[in-house]
């Protein structure tokens, strides 16, 4: 198969990776890669998916995977329907169940699948009446698309109407024009990650990420700064994600959802049980790196299964333990990242080590890695004291000015230690 990766961050150097090793692949194309893996594969430039589509058709491109939302609700699946090229990736209209918040929530409540009390906002004069029907702390949504930054969890009344205001004055822009006041919902979190592909639902394994910047769960809200999976579940917890992913199919089937894609549920482990808190219909990033790499199954060949609707044939085979993935971000991230700097040590680092890298905020410059703003790249590893090589890996890492999390994953390495190399499986 020829295949176009679209997308450019350590989410997207996963997929391609991961594809690569199959024996299926004739050809990898990429829009968009970051420098760290634009080796992996063609690239192809073109200036709007209208071309790119008809370029891909050219090339006799077989399938597009999509990485992140902007293209997706952009409708890069579209055109590549029109030009007969299948898509891993929700068309223009199903995007919207991760580009408008508020069509979220009325596709859950359509369907019967639990989630936040909430209400929608558009006009500021109705600030105060709305919020007189929650408690805080309160949860405050842009609909729109914010960069990951829309959400807002208000700790007080007057902290809420101040937000709400500026939200709805457009700190977002349309994106905030209106706004989904949220029931706060207290429980650990997980992310399940599913394919579709019109007919079928096929769950990954739980996974979790860590949004907040510092350790604890403090500092403000990021892209992720890392994950694992699976996550350790209880029986109940389970059977609850499993009725959970039956519901979902059930209310995707009724709904007529043509697209073959992937759908992921931001899901809540609440007293009252299991809730969703959001859709995204892209790989989850960081979650994506950790998942492929404790996935034992050829990819693409679950891709084209999905692409062809014959999901109900599959069941993909996973590597026994935990993987984990810790992201590296820029000094100042994510307010102010600094740009530059070289990476010196990488392959060493590999090498010593036996993780996997992942590049997102790079770009080469004179044959060498640099970093180039963000979140930087995500080292990963599989098994067995998985979580000690990361950590070594990270710390002999030559970047200067370094930000990451020390807490990632059940048992934190660094502030709970125990026995010899100081990882849960010695
Ligand atoms: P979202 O983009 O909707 O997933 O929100 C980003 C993060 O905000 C989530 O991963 C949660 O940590 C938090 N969050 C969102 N909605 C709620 C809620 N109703 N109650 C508590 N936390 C929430
Ligand atoms: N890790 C959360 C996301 O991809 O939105």
């Amino acid at each position: 198969m020829k295949v176009l990766i679209y997308g450019g961050g350590a989410r997207e150097h996963a997929l391609a990776r991961k594809i690569k090793q199959s024996p299926l692949l004739e050809k990898l194309y990429l829009c968009k890669p970051n420098d760290g893996f634009a080796g992996l594969g063609e690239v192809i430039e073109a200036e709007n998916f209208s071309v790119l589509a008809q370029i891909s058709g050219e090339k006799g491109v077989d399938l597009l995977v999509v990485g992140p939302e902007d293209p997706l609700m952009g409708g890069i699946v579209d055109e590549f329907k029109k030009a007969g090229i299948p898509a891993i990736g929700a068309d223009k209209k199903w995007a919207m169940l991760e580009g408008s918040k508020s069509r979220a929530k009325e596709f859950m409540l359509r369907n019967n699948i639990p989630t936040a009390k909430y209400e929608t906002i558009t006009g500021t004069e109705d600030v105060y009446n709305v919020l007189d029907r929650f408690s805080v702390p309160v949860v405050l949504k842009a609909d729109g698309l914010a960069a990951g930054k829309g959400v807002y969890i208000a700790a007080s009344r007057v902290d809420a109407e101040m937000t709400l205001k500026e939200y709805l004055e457009g700190k977002f822009g349309e994106a905030s024009s209106k706004v989904v006041v949220e029931e706060y919902l207290e429980g650990p979190e997980i992310s399940l990650i599913s394919l579709w592909d019109g007919e079928t639902l096929l769950p990954f394994i739980p996974a979790r990420d860590y949004k907040k910047l510092s350790e604890g769960d403090k500092g403000p809200n990021t892209g992720g700064m890392g994950a694992y999976c699976p996550v350790s579940l209880t029986g109940d917890e389970y059977r609850a994600l499993e009725e959970y992913a039956k519901n979902l199919e059930n209310a995707l089937k009724n709904e007529h959802a043509e697209f073959t894609g992937v759908v992921y549920s931001g899901l809540i482990m609440t007293k009252q049980g299991l809730k969703v808190l959001e859709y995204n219909m892209r790989f989850g990033d960081p979650e994506t790196q950790p998942l492929l790499m404790h996935l034992d199954s050829d990819l693409l060949e679950v891709f084209k299964t999905t692409v062809d609707k014959e999901l109900h044939k599959v069941s993909l085979k996973w590597k026994k333990g935990q993987t984990f993935c810790v992201v590296v971000a820029a000094a100042g991230y994510p307010e102010n990242p600094a740009k530059g700097g070289v990476i010196g040590n990488i392959n060493e680092v590999i090498q010593n080590h036996g993780v996997e890298i992942f590049f997102a905020g790079v770009k080469k410059e004179g044959g060498t890695i640099v970093g180039n703003g963000g979140r930087v790249l995500s080292v990963c590893q599989t098994g067995p004291c998985a979580q000690k090589y990361i950590y070594d890996a990270i710390s002999e890492l030559d970047f200067n000015d370094k930000i990451y999390r020390k807490d990632i994953g059940e048992v934190s390495l660094y502030n709970k230690g125990g026995c010899s190399c100081n990882c849960r499986e010695c």
